[in-house]
């Protein structure tokens, strides 16, 4: 099989010196990829099944498997929708389905312009503050559909 050899280049040859190249490897070493490259790149993938000679297909099965991975380019700003049980309960459902409905994505996917990811998680440590959404490392609490609305529209006159 042919292609460049993305262990090799753009800094991942240090993956070769850190894991062994066994098939238990499979996870850290997709997440170290993916930490480098902020997605796992189709190419990487490539690379990885050639090193660890695990078929793309299983490494694909794999880290679908897995919401932590992705498979496209992470927006400019990630935003995260809090809904563990405390956001849940004070309206982070309404929440989520203001900022899809805002951006035109679902969870997991990233705008066209690429601008925003779009992410539900179940828990952001601060449930005192319900409920929560977070842009980047900035929190934000005591969400309301006016106030995700008015942080989307600041983010997009900046
Ligand atoms: S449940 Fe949302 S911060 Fe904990």
């Amino acid at each position: 099989m042919k292609g460049p050899d993305l262990l090799a280049d753009r800094g991942l040859s240090e993956l070769r010196r850190e894991f062994k190249g066994e098939r238990g490897d499979l996870i850290p070493v997709l997440q170290k990829v993916q930490e480098i490259h902020g997605y796992l790149r189709p190419e990487a993938i490539q690379s990885v099944s050639r090193w660890l000679k695990i078929s793309e297909n299983e490494i694909f099965g794999v880290a679908t498997f897995y919401a932590q991975f992705r498979f496209h380019p992470p927006g400019r700003h990630h935003l995260r929708i809090c809904l563990g049980t405390a956001c849940h309960v004070r309206g982070g459902e309404q929440i989520l389905l203001t900022a899809q409905e805002r951006l035109g994505v679902a969870t997991g996917e990233t705008t066209g312009d690429g601008e925003y990811d779009l992410d539900r998680v179940a828990c952001l440590g601060c449930c005192a503050l319900a409920p929560v959404v977070a842009v980047d490392e900035k929190v934000h609490s005591q969400m309301s559909v006016l106030k995700i609305q008015g942080i989307l529209d600041g983010h997009k006159k900046t």
